[in-house]
C-alpha cells in the first residue's frame, strides 16, 4: 500500500468531526488508546473476510444489524443479550430459508459517532453543536454537555470492550443454542397478531431439527449447533478513534482497524480524495461503503479501485440504501458497472436510512411497510440483473421500543411517544426485526433457487 500509513488520512479533506476545544487532551487520549489491547484479532477479521467471500460468490447470507448509535446511558446486560437473542432468531430464519451460511454482523461495540446533517442545532435562539454520538458528546441541549470532550474516546473504548466480552460469552457459552434459539422463534409464532403466516416455516424448522435428532445430532455432541460467532463493526467515522486502534499483525505484517472486524463509510464521508476513503484503503478489514441516491456509476468505480484494487473478494460490501421509491430506478445502472468491472463485492440492503420520515406529531419515524417494499425492491434489482442479493443491513434493538410504525403489532404515531428511546435513527423493535426477517424468507429462497 503506497503512501499509506494509520495517519495519512490526516493531510486530507475530512467531513463530519467534531471540534475539540482542547486539542492536547485530544492527543493525550489518542495516545492512550494507542497503548491499550486491540478489541479484536486480525485472524477473526480475515475468517469474516472468508465468510463475506462465500457471501460475495452466492454461498451465504449477510445479516448485519443493531443500533444507529449505541449509548452510555442505556449499556446495560439486557440490551446487549436481547439483541444479540434478536440476531441469532433472524439469522435462524434466514438460515433454513436459504439453506445457506449467515455471516452475522452486529452493529455493536463501538457504534457511536454518528454524521449529522448540520454543525449545529438552534432550539428557540439557543445555538449549539449537533449531538455527534456519545463517543463526541453528550445529547443534553446545554453548552457543556454539546462540547466535544477527548475523554470520551476512552469511555466509548471501555464499552465496546465489556460488550465485546459478554457477546463472546454468548457466543461460545451456550446461549446461541439452536434448540433454543428455536424455542424463542417458536414463542414469537404463537404470539404474533399474524402467527399463520410464519407457522409454516417455524414447523419446517421444527421437523428439520427433530429429523436431526433422530439421527444422534444434537448440541450435545455437535459444538456447532450450540456454539456461534457474531462479528462486530460499526462506521468509521471518527478516525481519532479509529488510527488509534489501528495495528500492525504480528503474523502477516499487515495493518487492521483492531476496533472491530468490519467498518464501513457512511454516505456522508465517501468523498475519494477525502479522509475517510484514505484510512480505510491501507486497513485489511472488510469495508462496508453506503451507496446511497447521489451515488454515480463513476464514483462507485473510483471507490472500488481505491478500496480493493486486488479485487480480493469479501473486501468491499456495497450497502444500497435508496428509498422504497428509489431503489428501482438507482440500482441497476450501479450493479451494472460493478459487474462490468468485474469487481467482486458483496451487495447489501439497507432499507433503514433512505426510508426516514417526519410523523405528524414531530417524531423521525419509519414505516415498516417502507422498509418491506425496499428490500423486496432490492431482491427484484438482482434478479433482473442476474446478480447476488448478499444481505441486509437494518437499525434495530431486542428492545420493546415504539420508533417505527407499523408491522403486526400496527404501531401508530400516537404510540411513538410511549417508548422512543433512540440517540438517533429510529429502530425497528424485536416483533418488527423477527416479522421482517419472516416476511423475506421466502423472496431469499425464490433467489437462491433461482441462481
Ligand atoms: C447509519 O448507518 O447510521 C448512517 C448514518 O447511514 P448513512 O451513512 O447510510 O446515512
Ligand atoms: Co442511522
Amino acid at each position: 500500500m503506497q503512501n499509506w500509513s494509520p495517519s495519512s488520512w490526516r493531510d486530507k479533506p475530512i467531513k463530519q468531526q467534531p471540534a475539540y476545544p482542547d486539542t492536547d487532551a485530544l492527543r493525550n487520549t489518542e495516545q492512550t488508546l494507542g497503548r491499550f489491547p486491540p478489541l479484536v484479532f486480525a485472524g477473526e477479521i480475515r475468517s469474516l473476510q472468508k465468510g463475506l467471500a462465500a457471501v460475495s460468490q452466492g454461498d451465504g447470507f449477510l445479516l448485519q444489524g443493531g443500533d444507529c448509535a449505541e449509548s452510555f446511558v442505556e449499556f446495560n446486560a439486557n440490551k446487549i443479550r436481547n439483541t444479540f437473542q434478536l440476531l441469532m432468531q433472524m439469522a435462524v430464519v434466514l438460515t433454513f430459508a436459504g439453506s445457506c451460511p449467515v455471516v452475522k454482523i452486529g452493529r455493536i461495540a463501538g457504534q457511536f459517532a454518528k454524521p449529522r446533517s448540520a454543525d449545529t442545532e438552534t432550539v428557540e435562539g439557543v445555538e449549539l453543536p449537533s449531538y455527534r454520538g456519545d463517543i463526541v458528546n453528550d445529547i443534553a441541549f446545554t453548552a457543556e454537555a454539546r462540547t466535544p470532550d477527548p475523554h470520551r474516546l476512552l469511555d466509548a473504548y471501555h464499552q465496546s470492550s465489556a460488550t465485546l466480552n459478554l457477546l463472546r460469552a454468548f457466543a461460545s457459552g451456550g446461549f446461541a443454542d439452536l434448540h433454543q434459539v428455536h424455542k424463542w422463534n417458536q414463542g414469537f409464532v404463537s404470539q404474533t397478531p399474524q402467527h399463520e403466516k410464519y407457522e409454516h416455516l417455524a414447523a419446517q424448522i421444527d421437523q428439520t431439527l427433530a429429523f436431526m435428532r433422530a439421527c444422534g445430532i444434537h448440541s450435545g455432541n455437535t459444538p456447532q449447533l450450540k456454539e456461534t460467532t457474531l462479528y462486530t463493526s460499526h462506521e468509521a467515522l471518527l478516525l481519532n478513534y479509529e488510527e488509534a486502534l489501528t495495528r500492525q499483525d504480528s503474523l502477516t505484517g499487515d495493518w487492521y482497524d483492531c476496533s472491530a472486524h468490519m467498518l464501513w463509510i457512511g454516505d456522508r464521508t465517501r468523498q475519494p480524495d477525502h479522509a475517510h476513503v484514505e484510512f480505510l484503503r491501507g486497513v485489511h478489514n472488510p469495508i462496508g461503503i453506503k451507496v446511497g441516491p447521489s451515488t454515480d456509476t463513476d464514483d462507485l468505480r473510483r471507490l472500488l479501485e481505491l478500496l480493493n484494487p486486488g479485487n480480493l473478494p469479501g473486501r468491499i460490501t456495497l450497502i444500497a440504501r435508496m428509498g422504497a421509491t428509489g431503489i428501482q430506478e438507482k440500482l441497476p445502472s450501479l450493479v451494472r458497472a460493478v459487474q462490468q468491472m468485474g469487481a467482486s463485492v458483496v451487495w447489501s440492503s439497507d432499507p433503514m436510512h433512505g426510508n426516514t420520515i417526519k410523523s405528524s406529531n414531530g417524531y423521525k419515524t419509519r414505516n415498516v411497510k417502507d422498509i418491506l417494499q425496499e428490500m423486496k425492491g432490492f431482491f427484484e434489482v438482482h434478479r433482473a440483473e442476474g446478480t447476488y442479493a448478499g444481505g441486509v443491513h437494518f437499525e434495530m434493538t431486542g428492545s420493546n421500543v415504539t420508533e417505527c410504525i407499523g408491522g403486526a403489532y400496527r404501531v401508530t404515531e400516537e404510540n411513538l411517544a410511549e417508548r422512543y428511546h433512540t440517540q438517533c435513527d429510529p429502530r425497528l423493535n424485536a416483533d418488527q426485526s423477527l416479522e421482517l426477517a419472516f416476511l423475506i424468507a421466502d423472496t431469499l429462497k425464490a433467489a437462491r433457487q433461482s441462481r
